[in-house]
């Protein structure tokens, strides 16, 4: 008998299929979930590598389909493909959205991101799948079955907020990419791409909210021995867009410039952010201090006080003694 993870899984293949069989034959697909996508850019090529799709804009179309062909409502619950009411009434979760599946290092499907047509302030921009027996989010990352083999090949996996972010870094063929998927990375995400590389550059939107985000998720990246580094966007520009209005060459040429290390782009955030404030300088280099005690390689460690002491102008033995009571104390 198969487990219900398996089951999961199968239904999940064929909802994919399904979503992509709408987009290119059904006349809502190719109407509104086709060109949206070439709206926004996508070549078709694309759109069939990450397997994207539409869900028409019924109540239960997806329902009723997969009934039809055996599929049992059980399954189609747990997966999040349907929302089942205590009043006997079935939804499709997805209605009206176009589809993006999200794909295991293997390249299951585990799940669906279902992002509206128009933005509007009534209705969420993504619905995403539960987590499940067979999705959890916080061990998937968006696109690791696409990227692996680049990421590998280059040495380097860059991190990016969006699903659209990774599609049009594909485009522009810089396939070592993945999503977090809007949420802070978490331990398990980290391992993932360490599997991989040692080395990871975070290409955050260039809004506040992206800037937190890369100073909030960054630790964990430092604790697990990778080297990184960031790129921080133009103001209001995040991966897609700035694919969309400069060439592949143009792109890569933009993350070379602007690649920074990690920890100096903190220090000069923090340091521009505290002026000449005594008060607020001392709590940034206790900050700063705090990050660079994370790091366990010892030689890495060192440099690192070097630089930041040159920064912050700040006695490099006084840093060093302070980096050293805190990893004493965690000890
Ligand atoms: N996200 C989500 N639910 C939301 C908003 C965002 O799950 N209501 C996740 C999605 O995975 C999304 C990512 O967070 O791709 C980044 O969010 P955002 O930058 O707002 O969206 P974009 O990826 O830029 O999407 P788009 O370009 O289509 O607006
Ligand atoms: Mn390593
Ligand atoms: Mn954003
Ligand atoms: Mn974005
Ligand atoms: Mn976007």
């Amino acid at each position: 008998k198969k487990s219900d993870r398996e089951s999961m899984l199968i239904v999940n293949s064929w909802a994919q299929q399904y979503f992509t069989t709408q987009l290119y034959e059904h006349v809502e697909g190719k109407t509104v979930g086709l060109r949206y996508f070439a709206e926004r850019g996508f070549r078709e090529d694309t759109i069939r590598k990450f397997q994207l799709g539409y869900s028409l804009d019924k109540r239960d179309a997806l329902y009723k389909e997969a009934t039809k062909n055996g599929y049992k409502k059980e399954f189609l619950e747990k997966t999040g493909l349907v929302i089942a009411y205590d009043n006997g009434g079935v939804n499709d979760r997805f209605r009206g959205r176009v589809i993006f599946p999200v794909h295991t290092l293997s390249g299951k499907v585990v799940a669906f991101g279902g992002r509206v047509l128009k933005k509007d302030e009534k209705t969420a921009k993504y619905v995403n799948s539960p987590e499940s027996e067979i999705y959890h989010k916080s061990n998937e990352l968006y696109g690791i079955y696409f990227a692996k083999q680049a990421i590998v090949k280059e040495d380097r996996c860059f991190l990016v907020e969006g699903y659209t972010d990774v599609i049009s870094m594909h485009q522009a063929g810089i396939e070592n990419v993945v999503a977090s998927s809007g949420t802070a990375l978490t331990q398990g995400q980290i391992r993932l791409i360490h599997r991989f590389t040692s080395n990871i550059t975070v290409l955050y939107d260039g809004d506040a909210a992206g800037i937190k985000a890369a100073l909030r998720g960054i630790d964990l990246l430092l604790e697990d021995g990778m080297n990184v580094k960031v790129v921080l966007l133009p103001d209001g520009e995040d991966p897609d867009s700035f694919a969309r209005k400069h060439n592949a060459s143009q792109f890569s040429e933009f993350i070379k410039q602007s690649e920074t290390d990690f920890i100096r782009f903190k220090t000069r955030l923090l340091l521009d952010d505290a002026g000449t404030d005594p008060i607020k300088r001392s709590s940034l280099i206790t900050d700063i201090i705090r990050t660079v005690a994370i790091i366990p390689d010892n030689i890495a460690r060192s440099i690192y006080i070097r630089e930041c002491s040159a920064m912050m102008e700040i006695d490099e033995q006084v840093l060093l003694n302070e980096v050293n009571k805190i990893r004493l104390s965690k000890e």
